[in-house]
């Protein structure tokens, strides 16, 4: 039978699948229930760094009341009163996770900036994450930066991260870059245990009748699935990271072209709103099969082998043009 243990930024997960950051992840209830239907990890819904502020605005507040250097400030800070401790609550979360199961909880962060919030990261770590995933959404839309500028968030963000936690941290990113492949490769030089290709954030449409710019389909589907597989395969093998897969994997089959391509995890959020929980067993039945039917006794049997690096024809990867439909018509 086959044995879908395996390893991921340093962790051991008893199979490569693990409850993307979502909605579905932010409550002690859920995390008891995807581990149940045996997910390898859990990423838990993202912290914003806009609350992480307002918790330190608050406590910033609370020492100034204490002092009274600047009462005027306090009428500003009692408003955020109704927010009801964000952070610690977030602590709490992830100190019952630890309670409650076993597989390894995955804090997450969303971040905008590299400033003073990463000071708090090593509370993440202090309530018993297990690892700390950064999203970090970077939409470089703006005609005045250069490459360079925009690219320097990322590395920013994670040398400020890493001077404050010691568990493995993993980035999570768009595929928006002017140069992506360069972007991901010196990104795995910077102690990072691992990247997850991609993340999925708000995209706008445009309603036609009301002239308004509104959100578009919040969950991916299938066809979303050949971006996150195409770059997984490029940079496997030649990248000094870990990688997870994320976006547009809905199926058995799916999860399994990615281990193909060469990721070392796979994460899912679109597929569990969709199908439930329990989809989750479904996956793993079909990846078990899979392994049964090839022979493939580990995930190191089969990981990676459609990979650039290793595939009989890398080329294919890397083809820009559909030569059948654009030349031979
Ligand atoms: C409703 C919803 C909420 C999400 N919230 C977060 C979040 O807080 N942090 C994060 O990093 N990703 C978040 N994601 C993105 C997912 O973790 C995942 O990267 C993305 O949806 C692509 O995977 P999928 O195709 O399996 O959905 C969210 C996705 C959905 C659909």
């Amino acid at each position: 039978m086959a044995n879908l243990q395996t390893f991921f930024i340093g962790l051991k997960l008893r199979n490569p699948l693990i409850a993307a950051s979502s909605g579905l992840t932010n409550s002690i209830e859920d995390i008891v229930e995807f581990d149940k239907y045996g997910v390898g990890a859990i990423v838990l819904k993202s912290l914003f760094e806009e609350e992480i502020r307002i918790e330190m605005e608050k406590d910033l507040a609370k020492m100034n009341k204490e002092s009274f250097i600047y009462p005027e400030t306090m009428d500003f800070y009692d408003g955020y009163d109704e927010v009801d401790d964000l952070l610690s609550s977030y602590l709490k979360l992830i100190a019952d996770a630890k309670k409650s199961v076993s597989v390894p909880i995955i804090a997450s962060i969303n971040c905008v900036t590299a400033e003073k919030w990463p000071y708090y990261a090593s509370n993440l770590q202090d309530a018993g994450a297990d690892a700390l995933e950064l999203n970090i959404f970077s939409l470089p839309s703006d005609f005045s930066h250069t490459p360079e500028k925009d690219e320097k968030l990322y590395f920013d963000i994670v040398e400020a991260i890493m001077k404050q936690v010691n568990i493995p941290v993993v980035l999570k990113i768009s595929y928006y870059s002017s140069n992506l492949a360069s972007l991901v490769y010196r990104l795995s030089k910077t102690g990072i245990s691992g990247m997850t290709l991609f993340n999925r954030f708000y995209s706008p449409d445009i309603d036609i009748h009301s002239f308004e710019v509104q959100p578009s389909y919040v969950y991916s589907s299938p066809k979303d699935l050949p971006i996150s597989l195409r770059w997984i395969a490029l940079m496997a093998g030649r990248v000094e990271c870990d990688l997870a897969a994320s976006t547009g994997v809905h199926d058995g089959e799916a999860f399994i072209k990615q281990i193909l391509a060469g990721a070392d995890a796979v994460q899912v959020a679109s597929a569990f709103y969709k199908y439930g929980k329990e989809h989750a067993l479904k996956m793993l039945t079909d990846l078990e099969a899979y392994m049964d039917e090839h022979n493939f006794k580990t995930i190191s049997d089969f990981k990676a082998k459609m990979s650039y690096a290793r595939a009989d024809n890398p080329a294919a990867f890397e083809r820009a043009q559909f030569m059948k439909h654009f030349a031979g018509k």
